[in-house]
C-alpha cells in the first residue's frame, strides 16, 4: 500500500508513474518540524535498519553516517563522501514490528541523517519545503520494494549484446587505436562486444559531430566493427560548445532551447569544450529536439550511447569566476596570513559544481521558471529522457544501449547507469559490491562500475580481482582515464587468466539475462542483500560484501590485495563453483562459515541448495553464443529460462519463458 503526501508545492518529477491520491492525514510513523525546512525524524531501536539511497557510500544498511542526495561529480570520493552522481531518495526501514518504504520526491538536496548525529534516531531533512512524501507499507522488504517499483513503472531493459564485455578508454584517438583493441582481443579470443568512444571521436568536443581526421567515414567504420561483432557506443555531453557555424548551438540560440542567466541570456559555463550552453531538458520541446540529434549517430550505426557530464558539471562560470576574484582582491596589498592561506585554498579547492554555478541558472518548465539549484537532480535524468524518446523516435522497434552518469529515480525507466569515475582502489570494489542492491532498489537494474578502476594505475591482481565481481554486473564495463596505465586485459601477463574469467561470464549470460528479465517484469532485484534473503539469519544480517545474483546464485568475490581466498558465510547448504583455467568443478558446502582459498585467476560462486543454474558455451560475443544447449548445474532439477530477441519489446510473451529440467 503506497500513500502520498504533499508538502507545498512539489515539482512533478514524474519519477511516480502510478496515479496515487494524496491523503489529508499526516505523514505516519515520523516526527515532523518545519523550523527550519522541512524534517522529519525517527527513533531507532538498535536493531533497527535502514536500506536503499541507490548510489551512496558506506554499508548496504544505512546506519552510522550522513548522506546527502545532490548529483555530484566527484573522482575521488571516498567513504567520507556524502553525494555521489546519483540523487536517490527512497529507503526502507526495517523495525522490530513493522517495515515500511519511504520516498522522498524532491529535486534538490535531501539530508539523510541516519543513526548519525544521535545513534537513534534517522532524520531527514531539506531546505526544500516543496515535496512529495510516499509511504509504502507492507510485510517484506520485497513485498514494499515491488510495490514502490511498480509505481515507479519498469525499468529500462538494454539489448542482449549491452550483457557481453565491453571496452572503454579515456579516450581511444582514432579508429586505428580502436582496431588494435579489437584485434588483440580477437587474436587472444578474450570475448568483447563493444568499444566505446569517448569524447575525442568529437570534433573539438562538439556533440554530434565527428573528429573527420581520425574518425572519418564513422558509419563504414562502424559497419566494419560489425563484421567483427563490436558494436560501437559513442558519448554525449551535455554542455554544446559556443561556436559560430556550430548547427547544434546556433539552433538552441535560436529557439530558446538553452539554460537562462538571470538576465535571459543563454547560461554560459565551461566544461570540455570550453565555453557551452546547457539545454534546458526540463523543456519538453527542447528535450525533444535534443533528443532527435541521436539520430545523426544511429544513422551511422551506433547502438548505444553514454550521457555523460550531466549532473551538469561545471568546471567554472563567471559568477565563480568573479566571486574568486573578488575575494582575491580583497586579500590583495594585505598582509596575508594562515588563515587567508587556508581560506584561499578550501574555496579554489571547491570551485568546480559550486553554488554560485547552480544558482546562476534557470529553466522554464511547464510547471514554471526554476532556478537550477532547486531541480538539479533532474537534469541527468531529463537528458537522458530525452535521448530515450530520440531514440525510441528514430528507431521505435529497437532497443538501444544508454546508460548515464547523473540520475534520479524515474530515469531508470530508460536507462542504465555507471556508478561515475572511481579509482583502480581495493576499495572501490567493496564500494561497487555495496552499492548494487541499493541501486536496485530505486529500478536502476542496469548497473556497473568501471572495472579496473577509472582513476590511478591499474594492476593485474585487481583487475582479476574486479572482472571477478564485474562478470555478474550487467554493465560490464573496462575503462579508464586520460593519463593512467592502459588497462585492457591484454596489457598485462597470461592474458588467457582474464579470457578464462570473461569466458565464464558468457557461460552464465542465459541465466545473468534470465534473472535480470524476472527483476525487470516483476520489480524485483537482481542484486539481492543477504540480509533481505534470510532475514531471520543474524549473521547472515550483518554479512554486507556478498551477495545473491537473482534467486539462485550468492557471489563473494575477493576484494583485498595479496588475499588467497577470504573468509564465507553460506546462509544454506550451497554448491560451490569453482572456475580454474576455464574448468568448472562442483563441490557440496554446508550452511556455516567458511575460508575459500580463491587464487588470483579463480572464481568461485555459489549455487543454492535444491537450484540449478543454465550455462551455455562460451562465446567470443554474445551473438555467437548458443543459447539452445543449455547445461544445468546445481542440486536442482530445473530452471525457468527466459529468452527473447534480444532486441524487441515483446517481453510479456508467455513463450519467452521455457522450464529446463536435468
Ligand atoms: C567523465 C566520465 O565520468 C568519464 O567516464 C569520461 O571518460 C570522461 N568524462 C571524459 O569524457
Amino acid at each position: 500500500m503506497m500513500k502520498k503526501y504533499v508538502f507545498g508545492t512539489p515539482f512533478e518529477t514524474e519519477a511516480v508513474i502510478r496515479d496515487i491520491p494524496a491523503e489529508s492525514s499526516a505523514v505516519p510513523y515520523f516526527a515532523l518540524s518545519t523550523h527550519n525546512g522541512l524534517e522529519f525524524s525517527l527513533e531507532l531501536e538498535s536493531r533497527d535498519a535502514v536500506y536503499g539511497l541507490g548510489e551512496s557510500v558506506r554499508g548496504i544498511n544505512k546506519r552510522g553516517y550522513t548522506y546527502s542526495t545532490f548529483c555530484a561529480d566527484d573522482p575521488n570520493h571516498t567513504e567520507a563522501t556524502r553525494s555521489l552522481y546519483g540523487a536517490h531518495n527512497f529507503i526502507v526501514i526495517e523495525q522490530k514490528d513493522r517495515v515500511f518504504g519511504v520516498f522522498f520526491d524532491c529535486p534538490s538536496t535531501v539530508n539523510f541523517d541516519v543513526a548519525f548525529t544521535n545513534a537513534d534516531k534517522l532524520i531527514i531533512s531539506s531546505d526544500n519545503t516543496n515535496m512529495y512524501v510516499y509511504i509504502i507499507d507492507g510485510s517484506t522488504i520485497y513485498e514494499i520494494i515491488r510495490e514502490f517499483r511498480n509505481a515507479i513503472g519498469m525499468s529500462y531493459i538494454p539489448p542482449m549484446w549491452a550483457f557481453g564485455y565491453t571496452q572503454c578508454r579515456w579516450s581511444y584517438l582514432s579508429k586505428d587505436e580502436i582496431r588494435e583493441v579489437v584485434r588483440r582481443h580477437r587474436e587472444l579470443h578474450i570475448p568483447l562486444d563493444a568499444v566505446y568512444l569517448d569524447i575525442d571521436y568529437m570534433e573539438r568536443y562538439k556533440d554530434f559531430t565527428i573528429d573527420e581526421e581520425n574518425f572519418g567515414d564513422l558509419e563504414g567504420f562502424a559497419k566494419e566493427m560489425k563484421e567483427q561483432g563490436i558494436r560501437l557506443v559513442p558519448i554525449i555531453d551535455a554542455g554544446v560548445k559556443i561556436e559560430e557555424g556550430y548547427d547544434v548551438y546556433e539552433e538552441g540560440v535560436e529557439k530558446g532551447y538553452f539554460c537562462k542567466d538571470a538576465e535571459g541570456k543563454p547560461f554560459e559555463a565551461c566544461v570540455w569544450p570550453g565555453m557551452t550552453h546547457f539545454p534546458d531538458f526540463l523543456n519538453p520541446e527542447a528535450r525533444q529536439w535534443f533528443g532527435a540529434k541521436y539520430k545523426i549517430l544511429t544513422d551511422m550505426g551506433m547502438e548505444g550511447f553514454c550521457n555523460d557530464m550531466n549532473a551538469p558539471a561545471i568546471f567554472f562560470s563567471q559568477n565563480s569566476v568573479d566571486k574568486t576574484a573578488q575575494m582575491v582582491k580583497e586579500k590583495a596589498g594585505k598582509e596575508f596570513t594562515i588563515d587567508d592561506f587556508r581560506e584561499l585554498q578550501g574555496y579554489l579547492g571547491s570551485r568546480q559544481n559550486c553554488e554560485e554555478d547552480y544558482s546562476g541558472f534557470y529553466h522554464d518548465t511547464p510547471q514554471g521558471r526554476y532556478c537550477h539549484k532547486d531541480v538539479h537532480n533532474l537534469y541527468g535524468y531529463n537528458m537522458t529522457r530525452s535521448a530515450a524518446e530520440g531514440l525510441k523516435a528514430a528507431e521505435p522497434d529497437k532497443r538501444f544501449l544508454l546508460f548515464s552518469r547523473a540520475s534520479y529515480i524515474g530515469m531508470h525507466r530508460y536507462s542504465g547507469i555507471w556508478t561515475g569515475d572511481n579509482h583502480s582502489w581495493w576499495s572501490h570494489i567493496l564500494a561497487e559490491l555495496k552499492v548494487l542492491p541499493g541501486l536496485n532498489m530505486c529500478g536502476f537494474l542496469y548497473v556497473g562500475a568501471d572495472l579496473g578502476g577509472f582513476g590511478c594505475e591499474c594492476s593485474r591482481d585487481l583487475l582479476l580481482r574486479w572482472l571477478s565481481l564485474g562478470i555478474f554486473t550487467p554493465l560490464m564495463r573496462n575503462h579508464s582515464a586520460l593519463g593512467t596505465r592502459y588497462q585492457e586485459c591484454y596489457r598485462f601477463e597470461n592474458p588467457e587468466d582474464f579470457k578464462h574469467i570473461i569466458n565464464l561470464r558468457y557461460r552464465l549470460i542465459p541465466y545473468l539475462y534470465s534473472e535480470y528479465m524476472k527483476a525487470a517484469l516483476k520489480g524485483d532485484m537482481y542484486f539481492k542483500p543477504l540480509a533481505f534473503e534470510y532475514p531471520q539469519d543474524e549473521v547472515a544480517r550483518h554479512t554486507e560484501d556478498q551477495l545473491l545474483i537473482g534467486n539462485e546464485i550468492m557471489i563473494a568475490p575477493v576484494y583485498t590485495q595479496n588475499a588467497m581466498g577470504r573468509y564465507v558465510y553460506l546462509p544454506e547448504d550451497m554448491t560451490a563453483v569453482r572456475m580454474n583455467a576455464g574448468k568448472l568443478t562442483l563441490t557440496e558446502m554446508s550452511k556455516g562459515h567458511h575460508f575459500v582459498e580463491i587464487a588470483e585467476n579463480e572464481v568461485v560462486f555459489y549455487i543454492r541448495k535444491g537450484k540449478a543454474i543454465p550455462l551455455c558455451k562460451s562465446a567470443e560475443t554474445t551473438e555467437e553464443l548458443n543459447t539452445a544447449e543449455l547445461e544445468l548445474i546445481g542440486t536442482g532439477d530445473e530452471y525457468l529460462l527466459y529468452t527473447d530477441d534480444g532486441m524487441g519489446f515483446d517481453f510479456e510473451n508467455p513463450d519467452n519463458f521455457r522450464l529446463l529440467k536435468k
